[in-house]
């Protein structure tokens, strides 16, 4: 691609250039309706990474009011394993700030529909979700769980600190990769936080969206695709050593940090490890991007090529799914309602909707259930295990799954 101005790294300030374009997209989660459409919103996606600190991110980004507000279309609630997870995740939090000083506060960015919040509550301890999407934030609240609706920036901590005390542990999902300003965060967690308090976030893994090429995790809202190398870089600015990670297989391959001021506690072995797999495996090199944009043009050929051969035959496909991420795959790709009928959510917000930019129909499950199709293209792939258990007959009665990561094959 021609090569375009050099622009800041959102972590370090070096110069970055964008690897790729996937072109003008609309918003991930900007379901819509057909009045809707004139007025459609649309940016271009082009990712870069900084070759001198790691920092997988976007060069343009969509305001942040114009994807969180008082219609979210995402919620945490919409899957159960992910349910189970956010348990986990809280007694792992739980751990950390249990045996600390006595009435422990817990600060979570992003809690959404207080799916893993509302763990804090349940053990007894002094919480506070902040959530500027006021839809997804009132569920949260209906369940007494308290919870403020504005972005988190560096004057909320100041404000929060002294309304409430230092926090024991400020966590994130799935969030922390949606926050452009990232020294505003660090530098808000570092004010808000305890001398010896933490910081625990996960959010999907550079290596893993690499390694599978699941292209479809660049959208929008994901500002930044995290690497160690890149969390420590940014967190480093303010003062905070990553003392360790841990690897999770929620969302497709995501990668828990935990993070300390310098000095506080031992750093895990587990931390210099994948360091020195991020530098071995050349993750925040040119060449792997380079690999790496081929790859994601060889995947779109092939699904291309299997809608084309699937329509040729008059097979019926629809969509599993209207996840965030399909709208990337969806409108790269070039996929519209001639290709599938339509895609099935649970989600109600999403449901008699048009997908961003494609305008392919969202129906409930329901229709799914009643009518299935030949074919079923999995856009929420990194539910697969959950939804395969769920749609054993449409399995029995002769239903194929189409997949595309971590290579386009029929299931
Ligand atoms: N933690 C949930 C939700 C992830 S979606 C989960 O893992 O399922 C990301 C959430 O971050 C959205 O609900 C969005 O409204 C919220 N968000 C976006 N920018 C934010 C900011 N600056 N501060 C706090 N939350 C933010
Ligand atoms: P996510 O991949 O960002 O978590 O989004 C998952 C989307 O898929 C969400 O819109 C809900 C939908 N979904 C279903 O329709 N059925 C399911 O069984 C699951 C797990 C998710
Ligand atoms: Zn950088």
């Amino acid at each position: 691609m021609a090569q375009r101005p050099a622009e800041a790294c959102r972590v370090c300030h070096a110069a970055i250039t964008p690897f790729m374009t996937f072109g003008r997209m609309p918003l991930a989660n900007g379901f819509l309706t057909r009045d809707q459409i004139p007025s459609e919103y649309f940016f271009e996606l082009a990712p870069a990474c900084c070759a001198r600190c790691g920092a997988f991110q976007l060069i343009e980004q969509p305001a942040p009011d114009r994807m969180f507000h008082d219609r979210y279309a995402f919620l945490s609630s919409s899957s159960r394993r992910m349910q189970a997870h956010f348990k986990a995740f809280a007694d792992f939090v739980l751990r950390w700030v249990l045996p600390g000083p006595a009435d422990p506060f817990v600060v979570e960015l992003g809690s959404n529909d207080g799916s893993l919040l509302r763990h804090f509550k349940e053990a007894g301890c002094r919480h506070l979700g902040i959530e500027p999407s006021t839809n997804v934030a009132a569920l949260a609240r209906t369940q007494g769980l308290q919870t403020i609706s504005e972005f988190f920036n560096d004057d909320l901590a100041t404000r929060l600190r002294s309304e409430h005390g230092p926090a024991d542990a400020v966590v994130a999902a799935n969030t922390m990769c949606h926050i452009p300003d990232i020294h505003g965060v660090a530098a808000g967690i570092s004010r808000l936080l305890a001398m010896d308090g933490v910081l625990i976030f996960e959010d999907p893994y550079l290596g893993d969206m690499v390694a599978r090429t699941s292209y479809d995790q660049i959208y929008d809202e994901h500002v930044f695709m995290f690497s160690a190398a890149s969390v420590a870089c940014a967190f480093g600015q303010h003062g905070f050593d990553l003392i360790d990670v841990m690897p999770q297989a929620t969302h497709g391959g995501s990668m828990r940090y935990v993070l300390a001021r310098t000095g506080r506690y031992a750093m895990s072995p587990g931390v210099a490890t994948l360091l020195e797999t991020e530098r071995r495996c050349g993750l925040h090199e040119p060449l792997t991007y380079d690999r790496f944009r081929r790859d994601c043009e060889a995947s779109r050929s092939a699904l291309r090529d299997l809608l084309n051969t699937l329509r040729r035959e008059g097979k019926r496909v629809a969509g599993y799914g209207a996840t965030s991420k399909s709208t990337t795959v969806i409108n790269y790709c070039g996929i519209g309602p001639d290709d599938i009928e339509f895609i099935a959510d649970t989600t109600p917000i999403k449901q008699g909707t048009l997908t961003p930019g494609a305008h392919i129909p969202v129906k409930p499950h329901e229709a799914f259930a009643a009518a299935p199709p030949d074919y079923a293209l999995l856009f929420a792939w990194n539910h697969a295990e959950e939804i395969f258990e769920k749609e054993q007959a449409f399995k029995a009665r002769g239903g194929r799954w189409i997949t595309f990561v971590p290579d386009v094959r029929i299931i």
